[in-house]
């Protein structure tokens, strides 16, 4: 059963197939409460089978998942209990407006009263001018914002968001990230994928590379900085960005 040193997430040796085609090889990892990992990769690397593995859509072909002590696969519901997941592509209901959105999923939570909720979390995310409006009349920023409180209706104790700020522009990029920080810090533990280096760069705790099935490199940024072959390094004074450190640890060349 769960006890008090559960880690947040444990990941073992997991591994996922389509047909033929291997996605996961053997994935490890763990995540430390109200910290914020990050799992980085290229398209088609394997991120969001790894999320929705994580978040009990699907099942894995071998090895073991544990999310806040629960086994993904023999204990799905009480996973879903502790967790929230904000999905690659928005999950907003277009023809609702911000508070009609949140109204429902509070309704949904069975939360004793949903539209204070709703009038809290618009509040919190910058959304209460807006909170009367259809969200098809959104700006991606706003709707993201809007999705990632859709997420938190009920405080969810672990928080996927599979690339949160895909498509935003930097100014809306930054609000996020400013949201996920306040999270963490609030001891929610964040789990998301990017493929934003910079993204991880500011937010992340700890970040993941995940290439041609596996983990290859998870550390601080500071230890991945260490895993940068010093050769490659031109000026002494300079820090290799993470873009730099990813590529090289993935095999490729900077352009
Ligand atoms: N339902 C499916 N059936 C068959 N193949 C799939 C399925 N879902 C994903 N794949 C394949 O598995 C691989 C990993 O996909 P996944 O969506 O997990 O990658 P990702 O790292 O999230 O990529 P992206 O950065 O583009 O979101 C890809 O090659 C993809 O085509
Ligand atoms: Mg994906």
């Amino acid at each position: 059963m769960q006890t008090m040193h559960t880690k947040p997430i444990l990941v073992k040796g997991l591994h996922k197939s389509y047909k033929q085609h291997q996605v996961l090889k053997g994935v490890d990892l763990e995540v430390e409460k109200g910290s914020i990992f990050a799992l980085l990769g290229s398209n088609g690397a394997g991120k969001t089978t790894l999320v929705r593995i994580l978040t009990t859509l699907l099942q894995s072909d071998g090895g073991t998942a544990a999310v806040n002590g629960f086994d993904v696969a023999s204990k799905p519901d009480l996973v879903r209990q502790s967790i929230s997941l904000t999905g690659q592509f928005a999950a907003v209901d277009e023809i609702l407006t911000g508070r009609e959105n949140l109204n429902m999923i509070a309704k949904l939570r069975y939360l004793p009263n949903p539209r204070k909720v709703a009038e809290e979390m618009l509040t919190r995310f910058g959304l209460v001018e807006a909170a009367d409006r259809r969200v098809s009349t959104y700006s991606g920023g706003m709707r993201r914002r809007l999705d990632i409180a859709l997420s938190l209706v009920g405080n969810p104790q672990i928080l996927f968001l599979d690339e949160p700020t895909t498509g935003l522009d930097p100014e809306a990029r930054i609000e996020v990230w400013k949201v996920v920080k306040e999270l963490a810090d609030g001891g929610t533990t964040v789990f998301l994928t990017t493929q934003y280096l910079e993204e991880a760069e500011q937010l992340a705790d700890r970040i993941a590379i995940l290439h041609e099935g596996r983990i290859i490199a998870n550390g601080t940024l500071h230890e991945l900085k260490k895993l940068f072959p010093t050769a490659k390094v031109e000026y002494v004074e300079k820090q290799p960005t993470l873009e730099e450190i990813f590529l090289a640890i993935i095999g490729k060349e900077a352009v």
